[in-house]
């Protein structure tokens, strides 16, 4: 089946997938056909190691970490790394639902230097990955041509993670996701890149430039998510809210003189959010970030230390009609040159529950604003991963695309055996994908199967056997049929009819 889904995808996917906040050139996209063309290069040694197995390689989707910038002194450290990622992203949450359709494995090779490249200049490590300036943004691959002859090199590379040996902030998403063993944004990257590339959605948060999929919609009349409306009653109300500034600035904060901008406001919104992000900080007295000269309080996530970390304050006034400003002031001058504005936005909001719902889970219409300003809209506030980097979760709607993106290559039956019983007859059993009954890990979500048998007459059902995984065929039948449904409450459309499998068997 998984030869399918590799065609398929290739000739679908040429879907641009820029990422987290302005990476992306000539290393966006992700193709199928791209990660399987022939390479002139010879692979690079790869000791692989299992980290989370569910099942074979031809009925799974899997995905392998590949190691860059361990040196071998280092192999230890990059299964552990590759492992704490691995788990991040289906202990509990993110992939926890999906994960028994998928397998996660770590190729190890080693590098002859330790780290990734900054400054435009890769190390000498098997993919070359490097960071343009120091700063803490996208991270890129030199040797995209050894990446594709390893993930060639296997069976189990559907979706090849490059995992740069950095304790910092660093990604890209496209044919190769890419990572760092940053402790907070690695996982975050990872479920965000791997939203895009599984998933086949683009962003959620404001200021990007690829707005698509499940969980977008250009206007309220083409919304693809209306299953999920939490109100399933009535249209849902557009949510108030607006963006009167957004930036990137990637700039070098300094103690001379403060970065600011100024921005009008209708004064006509309740409250606002004040998002940006910043790195190289050390602590909450290295910087002061006000509105109007009025200080707004920000405290260092001491969790990160140096690392980017993605700050949102919500401040619980409105903005009055007119021009405001917004600055930062760098107040410690020993991190002069490394202290980073990365990027900003205002929005502001509606009056909580009458114009704007702020619930969590709130399934509805919420405008997104791009970099030009443009408005599409999504179906949750903060839920999803693909909006919010630190949320573990995705909304309803990227969770129903993601089932149906894994299930779609794959077979609902693992395999079909057959045994002669001494009587003559036949008995025919079932492996099914391990779900509903047949998790090893249950989940605190509905989930079915419906197993029907058929006989020689394909349009009669077996009843005695319907939902057994076995049935008995009497001597002389010399074939049969079986039907597999597969429902979870949290697939509500299946248009492509991925839940439904149909076979025939000759017994054998
Ligand atoms: C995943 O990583 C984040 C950030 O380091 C951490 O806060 C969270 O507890 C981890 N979750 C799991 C399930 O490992
Ligand atoms: C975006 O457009 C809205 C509505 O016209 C406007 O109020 C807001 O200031 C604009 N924001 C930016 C960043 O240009
Ligand atoms: C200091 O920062 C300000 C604001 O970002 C910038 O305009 C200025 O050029 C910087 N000065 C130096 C010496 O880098
Ligand atoms: C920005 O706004 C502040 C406060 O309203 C004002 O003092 C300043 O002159 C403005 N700056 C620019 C460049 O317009
Ligand atoms: C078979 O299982 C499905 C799913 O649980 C259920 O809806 C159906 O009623 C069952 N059929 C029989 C005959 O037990
Ligand atoms: C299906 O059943 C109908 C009525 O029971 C019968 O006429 C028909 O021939 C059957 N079709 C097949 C393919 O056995």
């Amino acid at each position: 089946m998984k030869s399918s889904f590799l065609l398929t995808t290739a000739a679908s996917t040429a879907l641009a997938q820029f990422c987290e906040h302005q990476w992306e050139g000539r290393f966006a996209g992700r193709r199928a056909d791209d990660i399987h063309a022939r390479q002139d290069v010879p692979p690079p040694p790869l000791e692989i190691q299992p980290l989370i197995v569910n099942g074979p390689s031809n009925n799974r989707i899997d995905l392998i970490f590949l190691g860059d910038g361990y040196t071998e002194d280092e192999k230890d450290k990059f299964f552990a790394d590759a492992m704490a990622l691995a788990m991040n992203v289906t202990d509990g949450q993110t992939f926890a639902d999906v994960v028994p359709l998928m397998n996660f494995w770590a190729g190890f090779s080693p590098s002859a230097e330790s780290g990734v490249g900054v400054g435009g200049n890769p190390l000498d490590t098997v993919y070359g990955l490097y960071r343009d300036g120091t700063e803490l943004r996208g991270v890129y691959y030199d040797k995209p041509e050894v990446a594709h002859a390893a993930c060639q090199s296997t069976e189990a590379c559907d979706y090849p993670i490059l995992l740069g040996n950095d304790p910092l902030y660093g990604g890209l998403g496209g044919t190769f996701t890419v990572v760092t063993a940053s402790p907070v944004n690695g996982p975050a990257i990872l479920r965000h890149e791997l939203g895009h590339s599984i998933i086949d959605v683009g962003e959620e948060y404001e200021g990007g430039y690829a707005y698509f999929g499940v969980n977008s919609a250009e206007s309220p009349e083409s919304v693809p998510w209306k299953q999920w409306y939490t109100d399933p009653g009535s249209e849902p109300k557009i949510e108030r809210t607006n963006m009167p500034i957004q930036a990137y600035p990637w700039t070098l904060l300094n103690t001379t003189q403060k970065w600011s901008q100024n921005f009008s406001s209708a004064g006509t919104y309740d409250t606002y959010l004040l998002q940006f992000s910043v790195s190289g900080m050390t602590a909450s007295s290295d910087l002061r970030v006000e509105v109007d000269g009025a200080d707004v309080g920000w405290e260092i996530n001491t969790e990160l230390g140096v690392d980017r970390y993605i700050y949102n304050m919500k401040i619980d006034s409105k903005l009055s009609p007119g021009e405001h400003e917004l600055s930062f002031t760098l107040l410690n001058e020993e991190i002069q040159g490394t202290a980073q504005l990365c990027n900003l936005e205002v929005l502001e909001y509606g009056i909580a529950e009458e114009e704007f719902d702020f619930e969590l889970t709130y399934h509805g219409l919420y405008p997104t604003f791009s970099d030009t300003n443009s408005t599409s809209y999504r179906p949750t506030n903060n839920l999803c991963a693909m909006r919010s980097i630190y949320s573990p979760q995705y909304c309803n709607a990227c969770l129903e695309g993601l089932w149906l993106a894994l299930l779609k290559p794959l077979s609902l039956i693992d395999s079909v055996t057959q045994t002669a019983l001494p009587d003559g007859s036949t008995k025919a059993s079932l492996d099914l994908l391990p779900l509903a009954q047949f998790r090893e890990i249950p989940i605190p979500h509905q989930e079915a199967y419906t197993i029907l048998w058929y006989g020689a007459n394909n349009n009669v059902t077996l009843k005695r056997w319907t939902n057994h995984t076995s049935a008995v065929f009497a001597p002389g039948v010399t074939e049969f049929g079986v039907e597999v449904r597969f429902s979870s409450e949290q697939i509500r459309v299946d248009e492509e009819g991925v839940l439904v499998q149909r076979e025939r068997y000759a017994v054998t």
